[in-house]
């Protein structure tokens, strides 16, 4: 039995994580919900980024006066009320999103906030995720209809962005009967223990690839088995790589990525696009306005409206 679950708007949440520190996610972010704004979309832009939210001074906005804390703390009932318009057309949910961050935040209170986040009334809703990979994080990127990982050409980076990657495909498999899954209703308690025991083995999943999943799990449950693969094959991370300089050293990049990911992972990782440095993205990064503002057709909107054009 063949069975993909699709968004079902397609699109709708757009979430970026990937590699940790200044590989450009915020300004992304940023400028991706202005460019959508100013093609008539309702964009609500939410800042996640534990370590440190700065998407609102990106964005102009100087102080918030309700942060995502809000909605998690019950102080608020819902999410619209803690939207504040910016200055270049999105609204935006602010950060400061340490509860999210807390490992003690219930369950159903994070389950509240995606559901929340899925009902907002909007085109589009872009989620900057920083760079974290803990739990609570990963399950705001699975429940994103577009999943973005952003890198640069450093290996540091990118090897941040691999990591990235994979924790979201084993937190996806770990969740993979939870309630905010698609396939929730179809739960397998032999599926579910052989995936637990495949993640949890003492020292990792030991340098074995998702392949030795793939194989138990088909040796032992075969009638079963589409479950696990289906989860794995519609698993695909959107890789971008921001401030590319080179283009043969960014070709080299992707495809070693895309290969490790495809081998140890099983997983085919999609390519979005390359942009380059570009010293009006930095100007306007210290400006905080939006690089799409003040270069309407500058080297951030062209590569934009070719990635909206091909993806959304
Ligand atoms: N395309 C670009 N060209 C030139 N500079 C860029 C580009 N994209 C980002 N930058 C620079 O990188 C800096 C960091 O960007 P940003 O804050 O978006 O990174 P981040 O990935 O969100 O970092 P963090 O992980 O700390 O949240 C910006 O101040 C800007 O100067
Ligand atoms: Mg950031």
């Amino acid at each position: 039995m063949k069975m993909r679950i699709l968004p079902l708007e397609p699109g709708k949440i757009i979430a970026i994580g990937g590699a940790k520190g200044g590989v450009g996610k915020s300004i992304f972010a940023a400028n991706l919900g202005t460019f959508l704004a100013r093609k008539g979309k309702k964009v609500i832009l939410l800042d996640l980024d534990l370590g440190g939210a700065n998407l609102h001074l990106y964005m102009g906005v100087w102080a918030l006066k309700h942060r995502i804390n809000d909605f998690l703390d019950k102080k608020v009932a819902g999410l619209e009320e803690i939207a504040v318009q910016t200055p270049h057309g999105p609204l935006l949910i602010g950060g400061g999103s340490s509860r999210l961050g807390a490992p003690n935040l219930p369950f159903v209170r994070k389950l509240k906030l995606i559901r929340a986040v899925k009902k907002l009334a909007a085109d589009h809703v872009i989620i900057d995720l920083g760079g974290d990979t803990s739990f609570n994080i990963l399950d705001f990127y699975l429940a994103a209809d577009t999943g973005l990982v952003m890198t640069t050409c450093d290996p540091a980076s990118y090897l941040d962005a691999y990591t990235f990657i994979k924790m979201g495909l084993y937190r996806r498999l770990a969740r993979l009967f939870g309630p905010e899954s698609g396939w929730h209703k179809l739960k397998d308690d032999t599926v579910k223990g052989i995936i637990e025991d495949f993640l949890n083995q003492p020292g990792g999943t030991n340098g074995h690839g998702i392949g030795k999943l793939l194989k138990q799990v088909d040796l032992e449950t075969p009638s079963k088995a589409y479950l696990v693969k289906n989860a794995v094959e519609s698993y695909r991370p959107l890789l971008l790589v921001n401030m590319a300089q080179d283009s043969s050293e960014t070709k080299n990049l992707i495809i070693r990525l895309q290969k490790v990911a495809n081998k140890m992972l099983a997983v085919d990782v999609d390519f979005a696009g390359a942009l380059p440095p570009d010293s009006k993205v930095a100007q306007s990064a210290h400006d905080l306005v939006p690089d799409v503002v003040g270069n309407p057709n500058g080297v951030l909107a062209g590569f934009l409206n070719r990635m909206c054009r091909k993806l959304l």
